[in-house]
């Protein structure tokens, strides 16, 4: 029988240690460890998890994205694909996965901020739909930069 690819699962406490590492391998000003615990126990973290093997101090995770649905709009909060697994169609996937998520717990948009050079995630946003909506000055630090807010409107049920 083969292997299937990374599979979606909410996260646990256990994967601490793991989504820190990798955060801190994903950004110059990663989330720290209390605001991932934050996140798994407030919000909805959902990883992108293979089969890994025994002891892996990565427990499988090769992405993970921290997201919530309040008052009908779908928060992208973070999102990061394992440095030596990006390219591979996971980011796009884990993204499409926590849309489709967000419009069953009845989200009508989805919004994120993104830092304005970070083109690899600009594209993949885009590339879905999202849409510039503004600019927040002086928005991200270490170092300091714009963030573009991005919005993708769901359609609604039809007539
Ligand atoms: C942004 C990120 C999640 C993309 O993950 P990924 O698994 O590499 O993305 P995918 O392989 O699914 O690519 C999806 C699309 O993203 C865009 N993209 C991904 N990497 C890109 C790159 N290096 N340059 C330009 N576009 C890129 C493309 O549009 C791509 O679609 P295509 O393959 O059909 O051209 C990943 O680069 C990452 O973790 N970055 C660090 C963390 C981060 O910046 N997160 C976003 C915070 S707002």
């Amino acid at each position: 029988m083969t292997e299937p690819g990374p599979l979606l699962e909410e996260g646990g406490a256990d994967d601490l240690d793991a989504l820190v590492a990798l955060e801190r391998e994903s950004f110059s000003h990663p989330w720290t460890r209390r605001n991932l615990k934050h996140a798994l126990e407030r919000r909805h973290l959902v990883v992108l998890r293979t089969a890994g093997v025994p002891g892996d101090p990565r427990r499988g995770i090769v992405g993970y994205c921290v997201f919530d649905v309040a008052a009908g709009e779908l928060h992208v909060h973070n999102l990061a694909v394992d440095p030596g697994r990006r390219g591979e169609g996971l980011g796009r996937r884990l993204l499409e996965i926590v849309l489709w998520l967000g419009t069953r717990r009845g989200a009508r948009a989805a919004l994120l901020e993104v830092r304005e050079s970070n083109w690899p995630a600009l594209q993949l946003y885009y590339s879905v739909g999202f849409q510039s909506l503004r600019r927040r000055r002086n928005y991200y630090s270490h170092p300091t930069e714009d963030a573009l807010e991005l919005i993708l409107e769901f359609p609604g049920p039809a007539c």
